[in-house]
């Protein structure tokens, strides 16, 4: 309703306005900060941001307020107000009308009891305009700001917890001006809100100084899955809700929880939220903005979060295993709905390593990284170095601990670290890869012997995922246990920690650490996630990174390098028959093949049986080696096949 029509209530301001936005002027003009009444500071006396605030209140006193440099003359339309950045407050009889650009808004009847006029009400102060008034030493610019301003009708802070722009009645609802923008901010998602494509901005509240000066909206979550890392994500939410709500500007609250089982008693269930096996619940449920996928999973994880995507729903997801598989998919559909998809805790548990290759590397040219991202795998070979317990039993104990799955072939086979992989090459190098095309090597034959004579050498042995560009357009993409020398930065992360080190050419060696799985922590990196996404989501953008880094027109065309063709040093352990001359078969054969050594131990037989005969190698083709070995193994004198394990310094060699 519009008051020119006359049907309107009159403006009303408080009895001192006029003095208060003099003083106002006079503060600012004190300070030095404005040329005076000129002209600009005519037009635009109240910015946010240099957005227009529109700012509706219902159940109050009905408000106008015109521009103070007019002399409190009422400005000529709704339009003409937002243009200059002026604030409008207005209440409607029984509705409420959010303007916004020229796009309105019914909201629903005033409650009882709303807030009244003469409530102080901070907003609409530059920066400098709350330094100059906390300047001039009168008490802060709080306080001065809460006299200077006009008494407006509308709490700015006095709403009652848990309640959003959705559902404040008699709150003050903000909202920057653009398309869309008063439909975000009223009570229902309407015909005013913005279709698919078209990101409208949201109710950004900019603060006072520091502080938020309204009641914070809430954005509805919906969570696909309820169990370790969905449990993490509840906990942080609850228990970090204060440090969250400041740092967003908002609330975030879990709206609907799917389960499988909804019948059965858990713990963990957000307060507030419904629990649910369908899907379609959450898909369809409109107060649900954002959705987190930490089911797992390919199916039916990749329907439903596609579906989200479709629905105009940014995702965060922890599954590394469907972005691995199918990313390509999903990133291209969330660029065509103009939503986010965001994935932190899909390696590395709670190590920011996704946001620092995106975002910290983007000035940067990552040559090589590598990476222990499994943790399981970690800990493991840290109980056998340190327990000397065999593979079968540190398994176990990794098991009865929780570090490790009751089918654990997808760790202790390499295809985690793999899929890891894949995400990392290409937030680092712009490259696509399947888990496929990655050379993949687990810890299953590792032997406790090899640990022994590994650390005879001074060497550690760790599962590393190693990706390393090189100058002909090949990216090396290879996970495999490694041996690296004990005083290398890896060698020291143990048990089920993760560490990525990354080489770049400005930057050189960096490392992150951390804990690389676990409730807490990867919990922590979806919530991160969470909020980052929400941001977006209230300011209107989306894509401000490219979901991999480097945007799809500018892929690099760098191809995986054939595992054949890489080059590494080499530790192996021959078991031969203890007789005349197997040393210097074993010799030639290498040497044929080029592979040059650099260390040999020979130990004396115990007992008559076969012996162990150690060799460390050179760098040398890994098509080489493997021939050479495939070649030793079929002479008569050799017991067992023999154990190769590639070495690898830290950082790894940049050519
Ligand atoms: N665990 C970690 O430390 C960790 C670390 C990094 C990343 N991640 C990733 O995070 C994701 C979740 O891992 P998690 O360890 O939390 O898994 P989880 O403990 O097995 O929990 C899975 C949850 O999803 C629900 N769920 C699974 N399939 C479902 C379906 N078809 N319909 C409805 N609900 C379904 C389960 O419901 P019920 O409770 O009814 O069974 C359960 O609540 C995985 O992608 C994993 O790779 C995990």
């Amino acid at each position: 309703m519009d008051e020119r029509s006359g049907t309107g209530r009159t403006a009303r301001c408080c009895p001192d306005r006029r003095g208060d936005w003099a003083r106002l002027r006079d503060a600012r003009h004190e300070a030095g900060e404005e040329g005076g009444r000129g002209e600009g500071e005519r037009e635009r006396p109240i910015r946010r941001g240099g957005d227009c605030a529109v700012l509706s209140s219902r159940g109050g006193q009905c408000l106008d307020l015109p521009h103070p440099a007019d002399g409190g003359a009422p400005p000529r339309s709704d339009r003409d107000r937002a243009g200059r950045g002026g604030v409008v407050l207005r209440q409607q009889g029984l509705g409420l009308s959010h303007r916004s650009g020229g796009a309105a808004h019914q909201g629903a009847l005033p409650p009882q009891g709303a807030p009244c006029a003469g409530q102080p009400l901070e907003f609409g102060l530059e920066p400098h305009e709350h330094r100059a008034l906390r300047d001039r030493g009168d008490g802060g610019h709080r306080g001065r700001a809460r006299r200077d301003l006009p008494r407006l009708c509308g709490r700015a802070r006095a709403q009652p917890h848990g309640r959003s722009h959705h559902d404040v009645q008699g709150g003050l609802l903000l909202s920057r001006r653009g398309p869309g923008a008063g439909a975000h901010l009223g009570g229902r998602r309407g015909q005013g809100h913005p279709p698919p494509g078209r990101a409208a901005p949201r109710g950004l509240l900019t603060g006072a100084g520091d502080r938020w000066v309204s009641a914070p909206e809430t954005i509805g979550v919906g969570l696909l899955g309820l169990g370790n890392v969905g449990r993490g994500v509840v906990r942080i939410l609850e228990t970090h809700a204060r440090e969250i709500e400041q740092r967003l500007g908002a609330r975030l609250a879990i709206r609907r929880v799917l389960v499988r089982d909804v019948e059965r008693p858990r713990a963990g269930v957000p307060e507030g939220a419904t629990l649910c096996d369908d899907a379609q619940q959450i898909l369809e449920d409109p107060k649900v903005e954002i959705v987190v996928e930490v089911m797992g999973g390919l199916m039916p994880a990749r329907d439903y979060v596609l579906a989200a995507l479709a629905a105009g729903k940014s995702v965060v997801t922890a599954n590394k295993t469907l972005l691995a598989t199918h990313g390509e998919e999903i990133f291209a559909a969330a660029s065509r709905a103009r939503v986010d998809v965001l994935y932190e805790g899909a390696v590395g548990g709670g190590i920011p390593i996704i946001r620092t290759l995106r975002e910290a590397f983007a000035s940067d040219r990552v040559q090589a990284l590598s990476g222990i991202v499994n943790g399981t795998t970690n800990f493991i070979l840290s109980e056998m170095v340190g327990g000397g317990r065999p593979f079968e039993a540190a398994l176990a104990e990794a098991q009865a601990r929780g570090f490790a799955e009751a089918d654990p072939s997808s760790d202790v086979d390499g295809r985690d670290a793999a899929e890891k992989l894949c995400l990392l090459a290409a937030l680092s190098f712009g490259v696509r890869v399947t888990p496929e095309e990655v050379y993949t090597e687990g810890i299953r034959d590792i032997d406790v012997a090899d640990l022994k004579w590994a650390a005879e050498f001074g060497y550690q042995v760790k599962l590393l995922a190693l990706a390393q560009r090189h100058e002909d357009g090949t990216v090396a993409l290879r996970v495999h246990p490694t041996l690296i020398p004990a005083t290398a930065l890896l060698a020291n992360v143990t048990g089920p920690f993760n560490a990525v080190l990354v080489t770049s050419l400005a930057m050189g060696p960096s490392l992150l650490f951390g804990q690389g799985a676990g409730s807490l922590p990867t919990g922590s990196a979806v919530v991160a996630d969470l909020i980052d996404a929400a941001r977006n989501l209230r300011l209107g953008v989306r894509g401000r990174v490219p979901h991999r880094a480097t945007g799809d027109a500018f892929i690099e065309d760098l191809r995986p390098r054939p595992m054949a063709t890489v080059e590494t040093a080499n530790y192996l352990r021959f078991t031969v028959r203890d007789q005349p001359g197997v040393l210097g078969r074993i010799t030639s054969v290498l040497g044929a093949r080029e592979v040059s050594i650099s260390a040999m131990v020979q130990k004396e037989a115990a007992g008559g049986g076969p012996v162990p005969i150690v060799v460390l190698t050179h760098r040398a083709s890994d098509a080489a080696v493997a021939e050479a070995l495939c070649e030793i193994d079929a002479l008569p004198f050799v017991a067992e096949p023999t154990r190769r394990i590639r070495i690898e310094q830290d950082p790894p060699l940049v050519r």
